[in-house]
């Protein structure tokens, strides 16, 4: 299933991570508040369990998140929209994984990963500004998988629909929420329109 966003705050802030001349500490601030939308609309599911509570006046039905929530942000760009997620969940664990893709083959390699243990009960929710070949999130997919997850999600920024087709291809079940589908990948495999190279944009590294 693939969710995308409809916000009119949310598009302004896609519009600004868009706009080249939007300096880094602008364009820092308005992925974080990407970020809460995305973290907002990929825990609307998650499983919970009843318990009844005590408040002041009487009982009454309550609930607490089922099982463990672990948050994969993809290095080094989902470092910018990791705050939102472990904000709306304090008791989230976070798993990193460092993933570069080669400009030349568009394909990632796994340069590090520290991922805490995974179960059946874990709902794992993979993080990634940039969704374009779709190679790294797979490839992230694949990893918490082998790692034992079988509860996966994906939330990305911008994506391209080549990326989308990649995971429904090879991932079928696992659910994608993007705030915004660009048109196409260009040539050398970037997102158009876009916003350019995410991490360097974030990181102020060319
Ligand atoms: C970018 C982006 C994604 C990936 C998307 O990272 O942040 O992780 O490319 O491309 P794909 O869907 O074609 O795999 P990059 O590899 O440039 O690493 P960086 O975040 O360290 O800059
Ligand atoms: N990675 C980016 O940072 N931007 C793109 O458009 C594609 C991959």
């Amino acid at each position: 299933m693939v969710t995308i966003l409809s916000n009119s705050v949310l598009a302004c802030d896609i519009t600004t991570i868009r706009n080249k001349n939007t300096a880094m500490p602008e364009f820092r601030a308005a992925m974080e508040r990407i970020g809460y939308h995305l973290a907002v609309s990929v825990t609307q599911n998650i499983p919970i369990c009843q318990h009844t509570i005590q408040t002041p006046l009487e009982e009454t039905a309550g609930c607490e998140l089922q099982g463990d929530v672990v948050i994969v942000p993809i290095l080094r760009a989902a470092l910018s929209i990791l705050h939102p997620f472990t904000a709306l969940i304090p008791t989230a664990k976070v798993g990193y994984l460092g993933l570069k893709r080669n400009e030349q083959t568009l394909e990632p390699y796994e340069y590090y990963a520290n991922i805490p243990a995974l179960t059946q009960n874990s709902t794992v929710i993979i993080i990634d500004p940039m969704l374009a070949t779709g190679g790294s999130i797979t490839a992230a997919i694949s990893h918490v998988q082998k790692a034992g997850a079988t509860n996966i999600q994906v939330a990305a920024v911008i994506a391209a629909p080549e990326g989308i087709a990649c995971i429904q291809n090879v991932y079928p079940d696992v659910s994608i929420t993007v705030a915004v589908v660009d048109r196409m990948l260009n040539e050398h495999g970037y997102i158009v329109p876009g916003l350019g190279d995410a991490g360097d944009r974030v990181h102020g590294t060319e």
